[in-house]
């Protein structure tokens, strides 16, 4: 199994797979197909050749916010989500912020060495700005309604405004077989 990491945004085919996929994704509300072209940079994984998912940033001052993060349900648990966050907090030159709501997420930030460190309450004005970037781009894209909905709908399923905020603190673990062995 060969999984590659190119940076460039996702084809419209990938994206499609991923709109129709993010229906039944409790944790992440929906992104639509014209705001999944809308963000500052990406990270996209291949498995064996094939589209698997993607990592979207954007960045401001200083500043870069990883997620959205999606893959795709036939390629998820081939840590693709880990390479995904690894490659990213390798070539992004900025403090880097990860928020979410998945547990999974979660425990995938911990392990690549992210520390739990504000809330809604207290992030720094740069990633304050890039959420009102992102929410604003939602807006252009014409999509917010949808979004909207979304929300409304995933919110009786999942506490997907329970988010956890991490930034990445320099400690990095890099292979699965080196956490096992906790070398
Ligand atoms: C959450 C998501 C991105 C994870 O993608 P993934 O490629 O399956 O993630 P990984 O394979 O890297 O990790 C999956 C599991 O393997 C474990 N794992 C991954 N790498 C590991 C390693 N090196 N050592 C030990 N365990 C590892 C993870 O802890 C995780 O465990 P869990 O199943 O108990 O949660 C994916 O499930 C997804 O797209 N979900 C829907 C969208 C979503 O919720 N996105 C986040 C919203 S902010």
């Amino acid at each position: 199994m060969e999984i590659t990491i190119k940076t460039h945004p996702p084809e419209i085919n990938g994206i499609m797979q991923l709109v129709e996929a993010t229906k039944i994704f409790p944790y992440l509300t929906f992104v639509g197909e014209k705001s999944w072209q809308s963000f500052d940079g990406y990270y996209c994984a291949y498995r064996d050749q094939s589209f698997a998912g993607v990592l979207a940033v954007n960045r401001i001052g200083g500043w870069v916010k990883l997620g959205p993060l999606a893959v795709l349900p036939e390629h998820q648990g081939y840590s693709i989500a880990t390479k995904l966050i690894q490659q990213a907090v390798s070539s992004e030159k900025d403090n880097i912020y990860l928020a979410s709501a998945n547990p999974s997420v979660w425990k995938i930030a911990q392990r690549l060495g992210f520390q739990e460190s504000f809330t809604w309450a207290n992030l720094p004005l740069a990633v304050r700005m890039i959420y009102f970037k992102m929410s604003i781009r939602v807006l252009l894209c014409g999509e917010s309604l949808h979004f909207i909905k979304e929300v409304l709908r995933k919110q009786r399923i999942a506490n997907v405004h329970g988010h956890q905020h991490f930034v990445y603190s320099g400690v990095q673990y890099n292979s699965r077989s080196c956490i096992i062995n906790t070398c």
